[in-house]
């Protein structure tokens, strides 16, 4: 069946729209390709810790940037890599963050000032940036400037292979004098390793870029939603309004699983070659699973957990992503920073035109303008409290 609308013109609707003519397993055809969207929660959960559906070989530009890193890998060169660089995500490493995380959050909440117009997701990718480095490479970087604007190059270079070649000679540059220093718990795990130094500059620019962007996007929209929800507390709610930021906008938007060959999925026989896609910018919206989906509610994690497969912004199985427990961390406790003292109140509060990328991510940032948080502790006058002792505001049930 040909896709119901133009699929490269608004692929997420595309998706939806399939999901919602053919229900849990649809099959369309991209130019001469077949391709499969499961969108039913069981099936997701077989398709992500199915054998038979390895990661899609990575083509065009993230392998020209990437690699063979962690991200575009295949096989047992991922699963060994894996194997190697997850003690870098361990308890143990985990033990140095969270002071990292809050030098930086308040090092950065120091210099707003109330009244000023910035940029939330260029800002918070600042944060996550200096994070991540701190964290995997035990420093800041004199090229954290240069990393941005390389990722914001890349973002826009579509499939370029000339100008991806450019950029990546500029990361090659610095993956190879970070090799030369040997320093931070990143490159002495990959100077240890029986691996090339190719492999190892790889790994090196996976990390730093897959580490940052969809960490800072997230954060993003947490302090856009609580900005726009006054009634919800980030304090105590943290974690359930990162896990409803992360369903309403999920950096990792598309999911993609290459079909070799005939594979039963529950009831469905998928036939190959095909490519196998999964969304959760579909089935996070599933109304039977997510009453209400597009209203901002981060009690729904109250409740539990979700239902299997329902809920996977961080992908799943043997690729789930690799970095889960530090985005976790740092969203949670950044955002509980920021929110103390802070709010970001959106300069426009309609809908978010999305881009659809290699991430999700607002199409023109998400422009904010700066106010002090009423509070008893910042000698402000003191707002009405509800029974919870929460601040009684207007609660908009839904973004
Ligand atoms: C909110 C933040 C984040 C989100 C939503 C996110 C999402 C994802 C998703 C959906 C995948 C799986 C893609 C697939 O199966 O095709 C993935 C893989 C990956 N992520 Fe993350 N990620 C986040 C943060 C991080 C961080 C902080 C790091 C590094 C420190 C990281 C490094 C990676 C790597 C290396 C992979 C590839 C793993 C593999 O395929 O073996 N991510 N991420």
């Amino acid at each position: 069946m040909p896709c119901p609308v133009d699929f490269a013109q608004d692929p997420i609707a595309s998706l939806r729209a399939l999901a919602a003519q053919q229900g849990a397993l649809a099959e369309f055809w991209v130019a001469d390709q077949r391709v499969y969207l499961a969108s039913a929660p069981d099936l997701i959960q077989r398709a992500l810790t199915c054998k038979q559906l390895p990661k899609r070989q990575g083509r065009g530009a993230a392998t020209c940037l990437l690699g063979q890193g962690l991200m575009t890998s295949q096989g047992d060169l991922n699963r060994c890599q894996r194997r190697r660089l997850r003690p870098l995500f361990s308890p143990s490493a985990q033990a140095t963050w969270p002071h990292i995380v809050h030098e930086e959050t308040e090092a950065l909440c120091q210099c707003w000032r109330p009244g000023q117009v910035l940029d939330s997701v260029a800002e918070l990718g600042r944060l996550s940036l200096a994070v991540a480095c701190r964290c995997l490479l035990g420093q800041r970087l004199p090229e954290e400037t240069m990393l941005l604007e390389s990722l914001e190059e890349i973002l826009n270079a579509g499939h370029r292979p000339a100008l991806l070649q450019t950029i990546r000679t500029r990361l090659d540059g610095l993956a190879n004098r970070l090799l030369q220093t040997g320093q931070g718990p990143l490159i002495e795990r990959l100077l240890n390793l029986p691996i090339d130094d190719e492999l190892r500059r790889d790994e090196i620019i996976t990390m730093l870029l897959g580490a940052h962007e969809t960490t800072a996007v997230t954060m993003a929209w947490c302090m856009r939603l609580l900005a726009l929800h006054p009634s919800v507390d980030a304090a105590s709610q943290a974690r359930a309004v990162v896990a409803e930021a992360l369903r309403l906008y999920p950096p990792g938007w598309i999911i993609a699983r290459q079909v070799d060959a005939p594979v039963h999925l529950g009831e469905f026989r998928l036939e190959g070659p095909a490519t196998l896609l999964m969304s959760p910018m579909v089935t996070h919206y599933l109304a039977e699973v997510w009453p209400e989906p597009e209203c901002f509610r981060p009690q729904r994690f109250a409740q539990g957990k979700p239902p299997a497969g329902s809920y996977f912004p961080f992908g799943g199985g043997d690729r789930v992503c690799i970095g889960e427990s530090m985005a976790w961390l740092e969203a949670t406790q950044a955002i509980s920073i920021m929110a103390a003292r802070w709010r970001l109140v959106p300069v426009d509060s309609g809908p978010v035109k999305l881009r659809p990328l290699a991430a999700l991510r607002p199409a023109c940032g998400l422009p904010a303008r700066v106010e002090r948080r009423p509070d008893k502790a910042c000698g402000e006058p003191p707002g009405a409290e509800d029974e919870a002792g929460l601040p009684v505001q207007k609660a908009r049930s839904c973004d």
